[in-house]
């Protein structure tokens, strides 16, 4: 999408909003080469369904395969780069925050790419792939860029199974990255929604909360989704083509400071 095709009054409220939310999805990292989350039971693990492999129950029935799974994940994303996406949202944080505004990207994405591109005001819904627990006394577990071994490893200090930061299905979110969430999106002016088919609840649900507060809402995706028609605007394309753009329209060539 061109910038000049991006609509005006969409680059108006972008640039004088007080308050700006953005929710982002695996889309956003698919330019980056890190498959979404269903694209990414490919080849060996073509054969499992995802909410057989994210759940406690499959962690307790088979730790070894559940461990590989995110470990391989895990070392795949370190192989990659943000991409023009991810940085156009750490402009748009800038350009906000110079201006006096209050800015929240609250992401699914359990990647990290969004830190690595230099995104400051952050809160990770579903966890991280780069933060591994102790399943029994939770201390934290370093990594390199190595496969953790054996799968799954074990505490240093207690010897239980170590498990991945992730939330899986069935598990709560954090509480206070979900209360930070919800405060924002009934106070902004604006929600961008980026790369997230908008299925997986109750992350969401924080576009029906924005949209119950008047806040305006924004989906760039590649395709629709269940939240396509209620939208005030969607455009529908690449994250890293459409935010780039975005930003130049809203702010020209100019860098936050
Ligand atoms: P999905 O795999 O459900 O959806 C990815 C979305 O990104 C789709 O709507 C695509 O059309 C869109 N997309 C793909 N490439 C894009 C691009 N270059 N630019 C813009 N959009 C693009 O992934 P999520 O919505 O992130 O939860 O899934 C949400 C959660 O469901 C995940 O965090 C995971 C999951 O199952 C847990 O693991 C708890």
């Amino acid at each position: 999408m061109q910038a000049d095709s991006l609509p005006e009054a969409l680059v108006e409220l972008l640039a004088a909003a007080r308050a700006v939310a953005v929710l982002t999805g695996s889309g956003v990292s698919a330019e980056s080469g890190i498959p979404t989350f269903r694209d990414a039971l490919t080849g060996h693990w073509a054969r499992f369904d995802p909410y057989e492999l994210a759940t406690p129950q499959a962690f307790g029935r088979d730790p070894a395969r559940v461990t590989e799974w995110y470990d391989q994940r895990r070392l795949a994303c370190l192989q990659c780069r943000p991409n023009a996406g991810h940085a156009a949202l750490t402009e748009i944080e800038g350009h906000v925050e110079e201006r006096g505004g209050r800015f929240l990207l609250v992401t699914q994405n359990v990647d990290g790419l969004h830190q690595r591109a230099g995104s400051r005001r952050i809160v990770e819904l579903h966890g991280s792939l780069h933060d591994w627990r102790c399943s029994g006394c939770a201390a934290s577990m370093p990594l390199g860029d190595e496969p953790l071994s054996p799968y799954p490893p074990r505490c240093r200090a207690c010897g239980q199974p170590v498990r991945p930061g992730v939330v899986w299905f069935g598990e709560m979110l954090p509480r206070d990255a979900f209360a930070a969430a919800e405060s924002m999106v009934q106070q902004a002016d604006l929600l961008l929604v980026v790369g997230t088919s908008g299925l997986v609840h109750p992350a969401a649900g924080l576009v029906d909360l924005a949209m119950d507060s008047g806040c305006a809402c924004c989906q760039i995706n590649l395709e629709p989704t269940p939240y396509t028609s209620c939208m005030r605007w969607c455009l529908q394309g690449a994250a890293g083509t459409i935010l780039p753009s975005l930003v130049r329209k809203t702010w020209g060539d100019s860098s936050p400071a």
